[in-house]
């Protein structure tokens, strides 16, 4: 099988959380994803591409105008994925037209439909069989100028919204700016070096390639020769796109089409692309649960131990302690090959199967 690199790391993700499950311990605290950037910079639509959903209202203006905290859940004995929302905890939506008219509907409820803001949360639950589990955050545009019900110091309020979330260590910050804009302006990169000088946790995505000026072209920026970071170039659905109702996999290939066939792109073809984005992003969960793996093998061992000693109390009839049993074992053997692949001395066994 030839898996690429990003969705055998996926399957490790998930191989892992549902170990974890079995043995009924707390689950892996994977990082937070947030996408900044100034307004109809195409935030939404990175964000919906990276899920491969479409849910989330996009399009001119300032439509996000409450933080979503997207939360995808997995679970694999599901047949239809659905949503949650916390305001509506009772209704399975099946129908992702719907939770974007939901995502309306609440925002105008708190924040009125004159553009005002609220730094009140919409909170939304994605379960499927074909998720990570993972929070994704959708902010409202980074702003200067208040526009209709917007209050004066627009720009702060935003700023100190959007911080809330990406100040926290655990956040993976998606800095959106787009290319057909002035690059010294991008309000996104100035917040999230605040927050992460270093730039360990931030990664430059550069929309809208396709609609730059004809004659010039983003190459120089996204070789990390303006600014010293290299960006990752993508090109979402246009918005007429989104009105012709182009799905996720059309989008995705005709932007590697584009790409591929750019006199000044098709030699970074391979680094470019929401596709490109996807595996960046895998690597990045990758890093951080090798982080925060040798606290959990600890963990892992001691409960390990404790159902041992359950169960030669009990004598080996318990079938339950005995199948966790079992399942801590397999959790040893994946920590053993987990650590062997991090390496590189050895492939991931366990995965293959
Ligand atoms: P947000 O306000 O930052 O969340 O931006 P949206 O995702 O809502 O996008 C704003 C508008 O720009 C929408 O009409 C999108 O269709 C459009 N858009 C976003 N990214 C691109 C892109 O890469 N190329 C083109 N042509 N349009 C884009
Ligand atoms: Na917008
Ligand atoms: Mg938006």
């Amino acid at each position: 099988q030839d898996k690429d690199e990003g969705q055998r790391l996926i399957d490790i993700v998930n191989k892992l959380q549902d170990a974890f499950t079995k043995v009924g311990m707390a689950n892996l605290d994977l990082p937070q994803i947030a996408v900044v950037g100034c307004q109809s910079s195409g935030k939404s639509s990175v964000l919906e591409s990276v899920v491969g959903r479409d849910f989330l209202p996009r399009g001119t203006g300032i439509v996000t105008r409450r933080p979503l905290v997207l939360q995808l859940i997995r679970d694999t004995s599901l047949q239809a994925e659905y949503g949650v929302f916390l305001h509506r905890p009772n209704d399975k939506i099946y129908d992702f037209n719907e939770i974007r008219d939901e995502i309306i509907r609440d925002t105008e409820r708190i924040t009125g439909r004159n553009k005002g803001l609220s730094p009140l949360p919409i909170n939304l639950k994605l379960f499927s069989p074909n998720v990570v589990n993972l929070t994704l955050i959708d902010l409202p545009g980074v702003t200067k100028i208040a526009v209709g019900d917007q209050p004066e110091d627009i720009e702060k309020q935003i700023n100190d919204m959007v911080l809330n979330y990406i100040k926290r260590p655990n956040c993976i910050i998606l800095a959106v700016t787009p290319a057909n804009t002035d690059l010294a302006n991008s309000d996104s990169l100035k917040l999230a070096k605040t927050v992460d000088p270093k730039r360990e946790r931030t990664i430059a995505v550069l929309t809208k390639l396709d609609l730059m000026d004809e004659g010039t072209d983003a190459s120089e920026i996204l070789e990390g020769r303006v600014i010293d970071m290299k960006f990752i170039g993508v090109v979402n659905r246009s918005q007429k796109d989104i009105e012709e109702h182009k799905n996720i996999d059309s989008a995705i290939s005709a932007e590697d089409e584009f790409f591929q066939s750019h006199p000044k792109y098709h030699y970074m073809a391979d680094y470019m692309g929401t596709r490109y984005l996807a595996k960046i992003l895998n690597n990045k969960l990758i890093q951080h649960i090798q982080k925060c793996l040798p606290a959990i093998w600890k963990n892992v061992d001691k409960e390990k131990e404790k159902v041992q000693e359950e169960l030669e109390k009990l004598g080996v009839d318990d079938q339950d302690l005995h199948r966790k049993q079992i399942a801590f074992s397999a959790l040893s053997k994946f920590a053993e090959d987990f650590n062997n692949y991090i390496d590189g001395s050895s492939e991931f066994d366990t995965i293959k199967n």
